[in-house]
């Protein structure tokens, strides 16, 4: 994980603190061997095998005789068309969650905020291949992983798509630039910028793509959270049935037209919403709680036959502690959230947990040290049988 004021190959040289201040949400960049030497994460027949499981979310774009088709997976081998046939893609959705080697490749870009990631989508392409000309609403890194792509792109105006289509196709596009990318070479694009990549031979990229929740889902995720907390709230008050704020209307007068919303009534419910209140701490633990909810398709896979408290203890002594790769642990100065659960953050946890957080292990020696504290130990070992964590950082 290159840090913020060292120079990294990943970005062509750049610290991660300049491209963040000169290229992200604003301008693209192409970066020449951003990994020299690189792998595919996967090989062809593993995507593939990938895209025929129900826990992976995979897409089979096709554009043969010039039109445009989409279908979802999963795929069975022989659903999938030939891979000598030219002009068609397949897209599998948070590999990330699925394979350690591209949760690694992932972590390279930890320079950016875990809140802001959203996962590795790898695609496969043959000759001809690609999605089509759009844009996307979100910024990403475009790994190539193997074999070439020619990519175009510019910041067009003119966003509008076509119709019918089962994409998001651009009507009209027209590219400011173009270059191959060969294995190791990466394109960084701000969001809205139209581009369109197309496979020269078969080929695998890598995109790295980020999550940035609209404000409309923002607020509605949010009031959510946030009438779970009154509930919370209230079911804890409720043993004094006066403690539950309700609608009253003791002034409200007979009427003569039944059916119209009583004046009286949106107005006392106006003035009950007015007293919702929040401040920045339930703003963070909305978004720790939402942020680190596992995605809908998450299932984690709990050790077949878990160690024992203590036989886990002496393992993790050993080789330390490692997050599995499907979790996501947040923290701030409050509390901790891992995979979409708060909690509190004690004095005790903060000695260790923002460490485990960031780095996504512990060693064993740093385990040693907190192994002596029982609450810490058990709280851990539930994890591990969650499998959120496992041990043996170094597997
Ligand atoms: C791809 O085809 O791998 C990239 C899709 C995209 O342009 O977002
Ligand atoms: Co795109």
């Amino acid at each position: 994980m290159p840090l913020p004021d060292e120079p990294a190959t990943l970005l062509g040289n750049l610290t991660p603190a300049q491209f963040m201040r000169r290229y992200w949400q604003k301008k693209p960049l192409l970066i020449r061997q951003a990994i020299p030497d690189i792998q595919a994460p996967l090989t062809r027949d593993e995507l593939f095998e990938l895209a025929d499981s129900e826990d992976a979310e995979s897409r089979l774009i096709t554009h043969f005789r010039k039109s445009w088709a989409m279908e979802h997976g999963p795929f069975a081998p022989d659903e999938l068309p030939s891979v000598k046939k030219r002009d068609w893609t397949l897209l599998v959705q948070g590999v990330n969650l699925h394979d350690d080697r591209a949760r690694a490749l992932l972590d390279r870009f930890r320079f950016i905020p875990d809140a802001r990631v959203d996962d590795l989508m790898i695609s496969y392409a043959t000759d001809g291949g690609g999605v089509g000309a759009h844009f996307d609403s979100y910024d990403v890194f475009l790994l190539q992983v193997h074999g070439k792509r020619r990519w175009r792109f510019g910041a067009q105006r003119d966003l509008s798509l076509k119709e019918g289509l089962p994409l998001k196709v651009l009507q009209h596009f027209e590219a400011e630039e173009e270059w191959v990318l060969e294995p190791g070479d990466m394109l960084y694009l701000p969001p809205h910028i139209a581009h369109d990549g197309v496979a020269e031979g078969e080929c695998m990229t890598a995109s790295i793509g980020f999550r940035a929740p609209s404000a409309s889902e923002l607020s509605g995720q949010f009031l959510y959270h946030l009438a779970e907390r009154l509930d919370d709230a209230h079911s804890a008050g409720a043993k004094s049935a006066k403690g539950v704020q309700r609608y009253r209307d003791p002034a409200q007068p007979a009427v003569s037209h039944p059916a119209l919303l009583p004046p009286l009534m949106i107005e006392r419910v106006g003035a009950i919403l007015a007293n919702i209140e929040w401040d920045e701490k339930d703003v963070a633990s909305f978004l720790g709680t939402y942020l680190s909810e596992p995605k809908p398709n998450v299932v984690f896979d709990p050790p077949h036959r878990p160690l024992n408290e203590n036989r886990f203890i002496e393992r993790a002594k050993q080789s330390g502690l490692k997050l599995d790769k499907k979790t996501v642990l947040l923290y701030d100065k409050h509390a901790y959230f891992m995979n979409g659960e708060p909690d509190l953050m004690s004095g005790k946890l903060r000695k260790w947990l923002p460490e485990l957080a960031d780095k996504r292990y512990l060693e064993g020696k740093r385990f040693v040290t907190l192994s002596g504290d029982s609450s810490m130990t058990v709280l851990l070992h539930e994890w591990y049988c969650a499998g959120w964590i496992q041990v043996d950082a170094n597997a």
